[in-house]
């Protein structure tokens, strides 16, 4: 996606050679009119497969799950992320590390919300590690729904998280795929499949 592009180029700040900062459009501060185009771009990219319901966790799934909810006119649900690993009987529940912030935690959807009749489309902000997408499709396969694919609005494709998924046989689409980036320098992946 040639917009999200030229703003990672021009906002994005990187950090170090593994971590951008998308501060100002899309993870703190939003732009609203792009978070809308990037639903309609999964709406897009997604406009053949009979999807009932958008996934993602919070916080900074939620924008983009909830624009792409729009473009396809279905609900969107976001899976609710805890510290203490609470069981109960009512959520399907998933525990997932974190690499970046060396933690784990659960992540859960009520069970009310997700079931074998749907078919889902997980959307997320940002493609890493895959910890966190991998709960989600270990949630959406436990609900016995079916995971139609995962479309996440930033990849960065020198981190293991496509392959995981791919792994699982799960359809990955991004809409940005960051080959490699370096302060003041981002390369994108040139084979774009969106
Ligand atoms: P993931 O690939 O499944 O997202 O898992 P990972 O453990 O690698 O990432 C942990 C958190 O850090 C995730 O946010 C992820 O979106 C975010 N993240 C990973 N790489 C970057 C990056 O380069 N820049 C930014 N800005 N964020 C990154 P989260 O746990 O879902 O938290 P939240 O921010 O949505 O609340
Ligand atoms: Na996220
Ligand atoms: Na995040």
């Amino acid at each position: 996606m040639k917009l999200l592009e030229e703003r990672i180029r021009q906002e994005g700040l990187i950090l170090s050679d593994t971590v951008l900062k998308v501060d100002s459009f899309l993870n703190h501060q939003v732009d609203t009119q792009l978070a809308l185009e990037i639903g309609r771009e999964f709406g897009r990219i997604f406009a053949n497969e009979p999807i009932t319901k958008v996934l993602t966790i919070e916080a900074s799934g939620i924008q983009f799950a909830m624009a792409a909810g729009i473009a396809l006119g279905v609900p969107f649900i976001y899976a609710k992320k805890k510290k203490a690993v609470t069981l109960s009987e009512n959520v399907y529940a998933a525990s997932v590390h974190s690499f970046t912030r060396q933690e784990t935690y659960q992540v859960s959807v009520s069970q009310k919300y997700l079931g074998p009749n749907d078919k889902v489309l997980i959307v997320d902000d940002f493609l890493a590690t895959g910890a966190a997408l991998v709960g989600l499709v270990d949630i959406v396969r436990e609900a016995g729904a079916e995971l139609l694919g995962v479309g996440c609005v930033i990849e960065k494709s020198f981190q293991e998280g496509r392959a995981l998924l791919e792994q699982k046989g799960v359809r990955v689409h991004a809409l940005a795929r960051i080959a490699s980036m370096s302060p003041g320098e981002v390369r994108f992946v040139e084979d774009e499949d969106d």
